[in-house]
């Protein structure tokens, strides 16, 4: 019994329909409603940006994307307020999880 939950959980939490939606979502992010691709270079989006940093060689973390995303940093624009919270965490979730 406990150990069916436990797989269930599991399935749950690793579910491929959640996270492709997630990263679909992020890709159509990236390359169009917030045009990340414009100046970041990042294999999987194919884009060649080149205002901003290489996104495959500085491989950020989550919340590393999340925060440049939230408030901006150096040159690059926040997004607060263009982006909604569950935008900014699917893009930040694509650009982490792609560059792993
Ligand atoms: C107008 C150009 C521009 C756009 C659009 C842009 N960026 Fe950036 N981005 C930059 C520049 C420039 C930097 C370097 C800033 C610095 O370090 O001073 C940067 C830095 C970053 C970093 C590194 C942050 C760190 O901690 O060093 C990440 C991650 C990032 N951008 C992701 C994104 C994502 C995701 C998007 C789309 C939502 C995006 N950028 C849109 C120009 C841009």
């Amino acid at each position: 019994m406990k150990k069916k939950i436990v797989i269930i959980i599991y399935i749950l939490l690793i579910n491929p329909v959640f996270s492709d939606e997630k990263m679909d979502l992020g890709l159509d992010i990236f390359n169009n409603k917030a045009e990340c691709s414009s100046c970041h270079k990042l294999k999987s989006a194919n884009s060649n940006g080149e205002i901003g940093p290489n996104l495959d060689q500085l491989r950020p973390t989550f919340e590393q994307v999340l925060a440049a995303v939230t408030r901006g940093i150096g040159v690059m624009p926040a997004f607060d307020g263009i982006l909604n919270s569950k935008e900014i965490e699917a893009v930040s979730y694509f650009v982490s999880e792609s560059t792993k």
